[in-house]
């Protein structure tokens, strides 16, 4: 793969720890150039930093809700001719620990929609003419956008709309790869939130979803819902939509 990959570019958003990071690291020892973004300016030039000893890296930080913040990564890509990947794995949680809906408070709601569905397409509208032929777009979900758990309604639903709005622009764009994938369980600092009273140790590092990711990357599977870990095991839960 490197080599063959030397000239390619992908946006990660929320890249500065957790899965984004891992993701961001392995492209990165693979060839490809990184638009890489977060809030927390500290972390992520620490990202950078670390990043650009092995390839091209662009850290911007900001916020995806920022309309300001995605014309500077659109204006980024135009830059480095286009991207042939964009990963959309920045998200919030909300409130941890999580409200039940019937008291969740309806403006963090309307923040968590903000951020996990809204943001992610408008970066997207803001891209469409940066991204190249056959270019991949990632949105990762989360289990918690398909089962009932309780406590996870605001965080699931969103993750629920993103899915389906993920589904639909693939089926607008036959030219483009949309595919959503569940990264399963990660030992991140979401997942703590998510858990606040738990020992989180025993679940999976953020690298053992990375292949399933990589595997999207550089194949040609079609548009679809995809299970990062099964995507490497055979395990699949996977439908594909064309
Ligand atoms: N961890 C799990 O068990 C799990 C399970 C299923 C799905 N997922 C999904 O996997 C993805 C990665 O999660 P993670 O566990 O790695 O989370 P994480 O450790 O909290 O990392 C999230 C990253 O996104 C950045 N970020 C958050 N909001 C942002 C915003 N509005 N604009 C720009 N950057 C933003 C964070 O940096 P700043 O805070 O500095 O902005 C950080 O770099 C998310 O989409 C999550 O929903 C996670």
């Amino acid at each position: 793969m490197t080599g063959e990959a030397s000239h390619r570019t992908a946006i990660i958003t929320g890249a500065s720890r957790g899965l984004g990071l891992v993701l961001a690291r392995r492209l990165a020892e693979d060839g490809w150039n990184l638009i890489i973004d977060a809030r927390g300016e500290d972390a992520l030039e620490s990202a950078r930093a670390e990043l650009s000893r092995i390839t091209q890296v662009i850290a911007i930080p900001g916020d995806v809700a920022d309309v300001g913040h995605r014309a500077a990564i659109a204006e980024a890509a135009r830059e480095a001719g286009g991207v042939d990947a964009l990963v959309n794995n920045a998200s919030i949680l909300g409130p941890s620990p999580q409200p039940n809906l019937l008291e969740y408070p309806l403006d963090v709601l309307e923040e968590v929609y903000r951020k996990n569905v809204i943001s992610p397409l408008a970066l997207i509208q803001a891209l469409r003419t940066e991204l190249k032929p056959q270019a991949r777009i990632i949105n990762v979900t989360s289990d918690a956008a398909v089962e009932p758990y309780a406590g996870w309604g605001g965080y699931g639903s969103s993750k629920a709309a993103f899915e389906q709005l993920s589904n639909i622009l693939a089926a607008e764009n036959p030219g483009l790869r949309v595919y959503r994938v569940d990264p399963g369980d990660m030992r991140t600092r979401m997942h703590q939130e998510a858990f606040p009273e738990e020992d989180i140790s025993d679940r999976p590092h953020p690298e053992e979803s990375v292949p399933g990711f990589l595997e999207l990357l550089r194949g040609d599977l079609p548009s679809g819902r995809y299970t990062a870990r099964a995507l490497t095991t055979n395990a699949s839960t996977t439908t594909r939509d064309s």
